[in-house]
């Protein structure tokens, strides 16, 4: 994980929190974890964010420049909000550990994540992370030879549906106790194997200053920290498009075109072969996506309550 700090003026926070109060207010946005609520504004930030993410990310790929990099995407990440379940898979308001959707098929790809908190909701004990990463050189055994995952997720066995006897009968394992030491893989290869939560070996993010972002592989393994801090974070994903700095396609598994925001951009891809036909089809995408925003309009609210707490600060 790379941290570049004070990479973004007060003055760029202000636009992007009220560019992304806005797309709250016309509901400009897919539901889960709102995608692609700031995708005009970042499209006209390209330059400038595109640069921060070459630059963080040129010891990994010498000689990279913010042309050779493509948006995929942008979405807001609440946690510890009181109101704000974002994202209708996920039961808490924290993220657990996995790598992101579409790098099962296209890769590489790097996530520019720009936090955002009021600073009264920082407490002075408060020395606890705020996102993690599990990098390939700290946790080789969550890694192939090669450096893909071994598995999407690193599951918590306790919060299966599955009854934890029945788990550790499954596993092979003595005791509930032994079982809450571990966490699961679910392996690419099909096997479940564990993990001992013991040896992993995060990366952490501990009182980042308002300004300060963070740009991380994702396909490394990240999760919410466990600070109990309320913040949203902005995160804005990045393709490297050239072949000679590793653009590659891990999957042709074609994918269902117009079928939710992974489908269309890869769509777009194997279809028409560029990153850019795909926004094309976001708006009537969007435009699906209005029962599901407007049921859940108390979530909206609170990230948008939040967010002007925090405008109010910057
Ligand atoms: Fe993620």
């Amino acid at each position: 994980m790379f941290k570049i700090k004070q990479a973004l003026s007060r003055g760029f926070l202000k636009d992007l929190v009220k560019s992304t109060a806005a797309g709250i207010e016309s509901r400009d946005c897919f539901y889960d974890q709102l995608h692609y609520i700031n995708r005009h504004f970042i499209e006209e930030h390209k330059p400038l964010l595109a640069g921060i993410v070459a630059q963080a990310i040129a010891p990994l790929h010498p000689g990279i420049i913010a042309d050779e990099l493509v948006i995929v995407n942008d979405f807001v990440a609440p946690v510890n909000l009181e109101d704000a379940q974002i994202h209708t898979a996920h039961r808490n308001n924290k993220y657990g550990w996995h790598v992101d959707g579409i790098d099962r098929s296209i890769g590489p790809c790097y996530n520019l994540w720009i936090p955002l908190y009021r600073n009264g909701a920082l407490k002075d004990t408060d020395f606890q992370s705020l996102i993690d990463v599990l990098g390939r050189r700290e946790n080789p055994k969550l890694y192939l030879e090669n450096g893909d995952p071994r598995a999407y997720a690193l599951i918590d066995p306790l919060s299966l549906s599955a009854p934890a006897a029945t788990i550790c009968e499954y596993l092979g394992i003595s005791s509930e106790y032994a079982l809450r030491q571990n966490l699961l893989l679910h392996c690419l290869s099909g096997k479940l194997e564990l993990h001992p939560r013991a040896h992993l070996n995060p990366t952490t993010v501990i009182k980042p200053q308002i300004g300060d972002v963070f740009v991380f592989s994702s396909s490394q393994y990240h999760a919410s920290g466990p600070s109990s801090l309320a913040r949203i974070a902005i995160s804005i994903k990045f393709l490297v498009r050239e072949p000679r700095h590793g653009f590659r396609v891990l999957s042709a598994v074609p994918q269902v075109h117009l079928a939710g925001w992974v489908g269309v951009f890869l769509g777009s891809y194997y279809q028409f072969g560029d990153f850019s036909s795909y926004r094309k089809y976001l708006s009537p995408l969007i435009a699906l996506e209005q029962g599901t925003l407007a049921k859940n309009q108390a979530k909206l609210n609170c990230v948008h309550s939040e967010l002007m707490a925090i405008q109010k600060e910057i």
